[in-house]
């Protein structure tokens, strides 16, 4: 059987593509206030503003392409049963040809229900001619549409099932995240002792305490290199 890679993406992932990270010097948050855009409080407050935010996010897809690190993720499903649990809301994994990825924090390409987000019957997947929301498109329960994306104080209901493929994971990596936001970070913490497990970035992270990882002091894709080099030279992953 084969080996299982789980690999954890944060917005540093896809940093080389061209979209931006959250809390680096120019990030997402420094332009936009989070508690506008990102809270259902700030939804509440002026939905408007919130939908055309996600409007250009999701507009910004079209014009980015995933990188090399997105490829190498996706090039290893040859190897090894990958797994990607991402915290980013870009399809790039989707596009790099990823079969498996569990979006923890939504997903720019759909829509859902202001009622009820997670209501499955009103989610909804908008071709890319479609990108752009207005006021007044309505989900089929007549609420008005909003963005398929977990907001800061939502519950994240994907968190279950990226648990339980960390605790089956034989090689566990995390690309491009800050760990700075839980319930994600607290993945680490689900990985079984005596499991080998990566970091890439080319920051410093803090890890939570108690959490051992070898570190890659690198950008995504030279990160991702060398971490298949590493995978496919050792036997306990690749036969
Ligand atoms: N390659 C890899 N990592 C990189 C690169 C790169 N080229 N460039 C920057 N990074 C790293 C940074 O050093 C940082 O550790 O990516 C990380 C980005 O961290 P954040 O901006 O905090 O993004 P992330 O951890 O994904 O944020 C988590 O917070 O705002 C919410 O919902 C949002 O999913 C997001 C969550």
């Amino acid at each position: 059987m084969r080996k299982k890679l789980v690999v954890l993406t944060g917005a540093g992932m896809s940093a080389e593509s061209g979209i931006s990270t959250f809390r680096d010097a120019g990030g997402l948050w420094e332009r936009y206030p989070v508690e506008q855009v990102a809270t259902p409080e700030g939804y509440a407050r002026d939905p408007e503003l919130v939908i055309r935010f996600y409007n250009e996010r999701r507009k910004q897809l079209l014009d980015v392409k995933p990188n090399h690190g997105h490829e190498v993720i996706a090039g290893l499903e040859q190897f090894m049963d990958v797994t990607v649990v991402t915290q980013n809301v870009d399809n790039l994994h989707e596009r790099a040809g990823s079969t498996k990825v569990i979006h923890l924090h939504g997903e720019l390409t759909k829509v859902c229900s202001s009622r009820d987000p997670n209501d499955a019957r009103y989610i909804k997947e908008l071709k890319p001619e479609a990108y752009e929301v207005k006021m007044g498109d309505l989900a089929g329960d007549g609420s008005q549409l909003r963005p398929f994306i977990v907001w800061f104080g939502e519950p994240v209901p994907n968190i279950e099932v990226a648990a339980e493929t960390v605790m089956a994971a034989d090689c566990f990596v995390v690309v491009g995240t800050s760990l700075n936001v839980y319930p994600a970070a607290g993945l680490l913490h689900y990985v079984r002792p005596g499991t080998p497990a990566y970091l890439i970035d080319p920051n410093e992270v803090v890890v939570p305490s108690g959490c051992r990882v070898t570190v890659i002091r690198k950008g995504a894709s030279e990160g991702m290199d060398e971490l298949r080099e590493i995978l496919l030279g050792d036997k306990r992953f690749v036969q």
